[in-house]
């Protein structure tokens, strides 16, 4: 018996309609996510990966093709989504504790009193490692704190999927390095199946079963790597020299990706 995937994206095709005429960004791209799986797409910048966010998370609506979500077709935003970009975009007027009960205000239907709502926002903050600072402001916080308040707002309500827009991508590396596996251990433990956009290829290793790379625009799909860890990693595997060589796989890819780039400007 197969396993029904939760994400679901099967040959979507998208152009933006500009001044200049339409500018296609996505060529049918198919790919599925198991339930509680993890799967990172990197690309060469404006490839199109953000836009495939919007596209699975029902901001936009594809030319072509559709996407499946929970076995049902998405046509507009849905609640059982939680989404993370490279800002947190924290509300300064509410206390950590308010903005990631934040979405709880907004989604209908989530059945949490009062009391298990915070029991919540609390479980999860221990998680990432926020414990006590509920009541502090997001300005007296630091970016990777902050970030990480984010993570547990996007998880608050239970969404079955979370969608990552590079979340890591303004911190420095060390903070980096710390929430990757915080993030690591939020997949595990909370289930959610995960969608991350990155630029960080070792990033994209430590936290995903598989990484995808898009080529450039009109974007398809280039290359498919399957991550040879398991769920016990640490970032010393990223050492590994199986790892390593994925790396080095992954690095050649984009490499290839932009060189098509190149070569197409270069004729123009
Ligand atoms: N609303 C829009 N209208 C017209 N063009 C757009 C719009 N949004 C994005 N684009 C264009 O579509 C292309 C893909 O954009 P997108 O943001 O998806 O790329 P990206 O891969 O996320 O880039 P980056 O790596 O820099 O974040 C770019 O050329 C961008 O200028
Ligand atoms: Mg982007």
């Amino acid at each position: 018996m197969t396993t029904q995937p939760v994400i679901a994206i099967e040959g979507i095709t998208h152009a933006y309609q500009t001044d200049t005429g339409p500018l296609p960004v996505l060529h049918d791209i198919s790919f599925d996510i198991a339930p509680g799986g993890f799967t990172a797409v990197v690309g060469p910048s404006g490839c199109g990966k953000s836009t495939l966010t919007k596209l699975v998370s029902g901001l936009l609506k594809p030319d072509s093709g559709r996407v499946i979500l929970d076995g049902k077709p998405v046509t507009s935003p849905r609640p059982t989504v939680g989404m993370a970009f490279q800002n947190p975009v924290l509300l300064e007027w509410r206390s950590i504790l308010r903005n990631v009960l934040l979405p709880l205000e907004i989604v209908r239907g989530h059945g949490l009193s009062r009391e298990q709502a915070e029991a919540r926002a609390h479980e999860l903050l221990t998680l990432v490692g926020l414990s006590g600072f509920e009541h502090k402001r997001p300005s007296e916080l630091s970016g990777g704190m902050r970030q990480r308040a984010s993570l547990c707002r996007a998880l608050i309500h239970r969404p079955s999927v979370l969608i990552l827009d590079e979340p890591f991508g303004a911190l420095d590396a060390f903070t980096r390095e710390d929430l990757w596996q915080i993030m690591f251990k939020l997949r595990i433990e909370q289930g959610v199946t995960c969608m991350l956009i990155t630029h960080d290829l070792r990033e994209s290793m430590f936290l995903a079963d598989e990484v995808i790379v898009l080529s450039d625009r009109p974007a398809g799909i280039q290359h498919r790597l399957t991550v040879p860890l398991g769920q016990d990693r640490t970032i010393e595997d990223l050492y590994k020299p199986e790892i390593v060589e994925c790396l080095a796989e992954l690095r050649r890819q984009i490499q290839i990706a932009q060189g098509r780039r190149s070569a197409t400007e270069e004729a123009a």
